[in-house]
């Protein structure tokens, strides 16, 4: 009987070895964090054991996992009406204000989840509710789009579902029959789906076939680049969690369809080395030395590799198309946007994504409001709501709304 303590002191070392991370003391919440981030790293962990005993892809067990305890139908109340329907192929989620309208006209979101283009849903509880205060806050439809996920389909399929739903949408006689406002649309989108959002919207202000333009474009911690993993960010907050360094190149590679077998040399920007011909003017572009502000530059220094793995490069061809990368585009791209929000957290491995492009778009002429939020973390926009409430969650959801009601 005497094993018994015994054993559950050690179950009890092991589990707080398991949760405790050191955080650093400009976060709040730090245990709330702590539970949320061993929550994911056990959903993790699972996920990649399936796959090791042939159960399944690791990402498609996850998002089984994550998805099974989380989907939802859509359920109208009182305030809002919601319908899933498709647009040219693509499911689509609309969240409507159920009001008398007496011919007036409403304004409109389009929005993209995160998820690294691999997890997550407009179904989910957790999009499911961020969309839904979004459309009463805002008093607006929202359009959430349920594009393909990896591994079914790699780049650029995620952007072209979201290119085609965004582009149904912005026809007269669809945004007639919601009622909605051809001037006052935006396009949106969080992490992942922040990229997603930021690349569609580079080609639809291009496509001339398109006469109904967004009016602006709001970024949520969006991922912007491949080209350096040694951003000040990247440095900074490479075990951070939920999203740590390894774990984005993951994503990324998958995304791409490369093989992981070239994580540790893009950790070390081995796939952008000055042996590497276009990378050369890239790591100039991007030359965060100069663009970034001394406060988030701190002491880190650029890691740039004379020689390094020019076979990444090759293998995997999208490496350096803006369409993945929307912060590497031309500067006549970027002067054709609208209006932007960029949204970005001191600790997140990504601020630096978004930092630069506020850079490059005031650079390119265009109107940038940028929010930073010193004690907040990747998706944390999210963990508004009970079970999962941190007060990260609540302002950065706030601030967006607020900016898209003064704005939109
Ligand atoms: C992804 O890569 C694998 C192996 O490298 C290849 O067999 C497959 O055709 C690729 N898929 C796509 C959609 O390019
Ligand atoms: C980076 O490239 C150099 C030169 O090719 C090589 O010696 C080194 O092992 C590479 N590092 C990684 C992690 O791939």
């Amino acid at each position: 009987m005497r094993t018994v303590p015994a054993l559950l002191t050690v179950l009890f070392a092991l589990t707080a070895y398991y949760v405790y991370t050191p955080l650093p003391s400009t976060l709040t919440e730090r245990w709330k964090i702590m539970l949320l981030d061993a929550t994911f790293r056990c959903a993790q962990d699972v996920s990649n054991f399936a796959h090791y005993v042939g159960l399944g892809h690791h990402l498609r067990v996850l998002n089984f996992v994550s998805n099974y305890f989380d989907k939802l139908d859509p359920v109208s109340s009182a305030h809002l009406k919601i319908t899933d329907t498709v647009f040219d192929g693509v499911e689509v989620r609309i969240f409507e204000p159920q009001k008398e309208l007496h011919g007036s006209l409403q304004r409109s979101i389009i929005f993209v989840h995160g998820g690294g283009w691999a997890l997550g849903s407009a179904k989910t509880r957790s999009y499911d509710s961020l969309c839904r205060k979004i459309s009463e806050d805002v008093d607006a439809v929202v359009i959430s789009i349920e594009y393909r996920l990896v591994p079914n389909v790699h780049f650029p399929e995620q952007i072209h579902d979201v290119y085609a739903a965004s582009k149904y949408f912005l026809q007269p006689e669809v945004l007639a029959k919601y009622s909605v406002d051809p001037q006052r649309i935006v396009l949106s989108g969080d992490s992942a789906g922040g990229n997603l959002a930021a690349a569609v919207c580079q080609q639809l202000m291009q496509d001339e076939t398109i006469t109904i333009k967004v009016k602006l474009q709001a970024l949520i911690y969006p991922v912007l680049q491949i080209i350096d993993f040694n951003t000040p960010s990247y440095q900074q907050n490479m075990d951070m969690p939920i999203v740590s360094r390894f774990v984005m190149i993951k994503f990324w590679l998958d995304y791409l369809n490369g093989s992981h077998s070239f994580a540790h040399a893009l950790l070390v920007n081995n796939h952008t080395s000055l042996d590497v011909s276009e990378a050369v003017a890239l790591r100039q572009l991007l030359n965060w030395n100069s663009l970034l502000p001394s406060s988030f530059k701190k002491n880190y220094k650029p890691l740039l590799q004379n020689i390094g793995n020019p076979s990444v490069a090759q293998e995997i061809p999208a490496l350096f198309d803006p369409r993945a990368s929307p912060l590497i585009a031309h500067k006549e791209t970027l002067q054709e946007l609208p209006k932007t929000y960029i949204l970005t957290c001191e600790h997140d491995v990504l601020r630096d994504d978004g930092m630069l492009y506020v850079k490059r778009l005031e650079e390119a002429g265009v109107d940038v409001t940028h929010d930073h939020y010193e004690d907040c973390f990747h998706g944390c926009m999210l963990f508004a709501t009970w079970p999962t409430y941190f007060s990260a969650g609540a302002r950065t959801r706030d601030g967006y709304i607020k900016w898209l009601r003064d704005n939109l």
